[in-house]
């Protein structure tokens, strides 16, 4: 969701894992139109695997390289309960947050802003969502943890959860708009400028 500035490159390279040298794989991100975005993605039962860590530096790598502060595995094709978040886009190292299986336990309040996802390039809408959002997820090692974010967060916790389940932003926004878009983009389908 939600493009932000460029930043700086050389975030890619590669990593010690299990002591071999593993490079980070950059993902393609799925557009809009593929089925793998509608569907509920399904819960993950394993946690600290060498193949579940390795997934979620890809899932930070690919999300960064399409300069984004949210991504969740249905978005590069895999249907599984996996979001990662930064709101800081790589400036911030604590703000990295691993969402696995994750709950929606409570909203609070209102805010309204421009949103956008990596899913459909391109187009931005003004969606209402709630101010102060819990979620209760598991992290990489199959910890549970809740955490309240609020603004930015709140919205991204919103955005991503929403994905696991197959919703897109635009289920927000309304039906006359929503035509809209879904119009635009079938025309630039047809123009084959789609992916
Ligand atoms: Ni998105």
């Amino acid at each position: 969701m939600l493009l932000t500035e460029p930043r700086p490159s050389g975030s890619g390279g590669s990593r010690r894992l299990g002591g071999e040298i593993a490079a980070d794989m950059i993902y393609p991100i799925v557009k809009f139109g593929d089925p793998v975005l509608d569907r509920e993605a399904e819960d993950v039962h394993e946690f600290d695997t060498p193949e579940l860590h390795k997934f979620l530096e890809d899932m930070f790598e690919s999300m960064y390289a399409a300069k984004g502060v949210g991504l969740a595995a249905p978005q590069i094709g895999f249907s599984r309960k996996i979001a990662v978040i930064d709101v800081s886009n790589g400036e911030n190292p604590g703000d990295k947050l691993v969402l696995i299986n994750p709950q929606i336990l409570k909203t609070e309040g209102k805010q309204e802003g421009e949103e956008g996802c990596l899913s459909i390039p391109g187009f931005r809408e003004q969606v209402k969502r709630a101010r102060r959002v819990t979620v209760r997820a598991k992290d990489a090692l199959g910890k549970e943890f809740e955490m309240t974010g609020e603004d930015l967060l709140a919205r991204a916790f919103l955005h991503e959860t929403d994905h696991l389940y197959g919703r897109l932003y635009i289920s927000h926004i309304s039906a006359l708009k929503r035509d809209l878009l879904k119009r635009k983009i079938k025309k630039l389908q047809r123009a084959g400028e789609w992916g």
